[in-house]
């Protein structure tokens, strides 16, 4: 067991070594076009004539549907053309043994999670002058993430998590904190709004590049599961 607070400084420091989640690519812009621009669902039906166009599975998203170390998978109007002009996002949230998602807010979307598989702590940081809200969530129990509150996750155990995440846009985004530290902003500048020096070309380049939304937690937890950072397990 960690202390409170080696627990949270050591989830900053594996925070700051992790820079972006996943982005959606439009499967089918002309199709999504076309859905757009359609006067009534039963246009939108016309447009998709074959059943298997209603149905997503998101066991086959791959490279984001992974447990190692885990990945954030949406169902919207992006990656299935079906949900365009319903306004919402299905997500499935996978962490490995020890995974997380790190700090991030979605600019345009209330986010409902439901735990389905394993054991989750959630924290959530709503604006300035809010407190930190933390829950610990088991399957079937839920919290939500108001529209634009930085939230971030991590999966307390060495079995794998799984949790759906409901969000109220089509298009919710997502922004990931560490974005301060690497997309442009003058170094000095974030240093001197911070008062110390958190930012450098140094730590930009140790941010972990693009991947599935999800990044190992902590060093201790992967330590006590056996479980390798690049998703080898071993026996301990
Ligand atoms: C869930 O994880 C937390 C943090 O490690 C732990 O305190 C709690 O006992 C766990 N709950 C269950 C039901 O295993
Ligand atoms: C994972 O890391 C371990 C320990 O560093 C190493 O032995 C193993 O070869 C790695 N596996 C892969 C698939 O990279």
């Amino acid at each position: 067991m960690y202390t409170q607070l080696a627990l949270a400084s050591s989830i900053l420091l594996a925070a700051f070594t992790q820079q972006a989640v996943a982005v959606d690519k439009t499967r089918d812009p002309s199709l999504v076009a076309s859905l757009d621009d359609a006067a009534t669902q039963l246009d939108r039906l016309a447009l998709l004539t074959d059943d298997a166009a209603w149905k997503f599975d998101f066991n086959e998203q791959k490279p984001n549907y992974n447990f190692a170390p885990g990945g954030v998978i949406n169902m919207n109007a992006a990656t299935f053309p079906a949900a365009k002009g319903n306004g919402m996002t299905l997500a499935m949230l996978n962490l490995g043994p020890c995974s997380m998602l790190p700090p991030h807010y979605h600019p345009r979307a209330s986010n409902y999670v439901v735990a389905i598989h394993g054991n989750t702590t959630t924290y959530m940081y709503e604006e300035n002058g809010a407190r930190l809200v933390t829950e610990t969530l088991l399957p079937g129990e839920a919290t939500i993430f108001p529209g634009g509150a930085m939230h971030m996750m991590v999966n307390n155990g060495c079995e794998n998590a799984q949790l759906v995440s409901a969000l109220n846009a089509e298009d919710a985004g997502t922004q990931n904190i560490g974005n301060v530290f690497t997309n442009g902003f003058p170094f000095e500048l974030v240093n001197a709004a911070f008062g110390q020096d958190l930012a450098s070309s140094d730590v930009a380049s140790k941010m972990t590049p693009v991947g599935t939304g999800s990044n190992w937690g902590l060093s201790e937890c992967l330590k006590t599961c056996g479980v390798q950072p690049n998703g080898t397990t071993v026996k301990v």
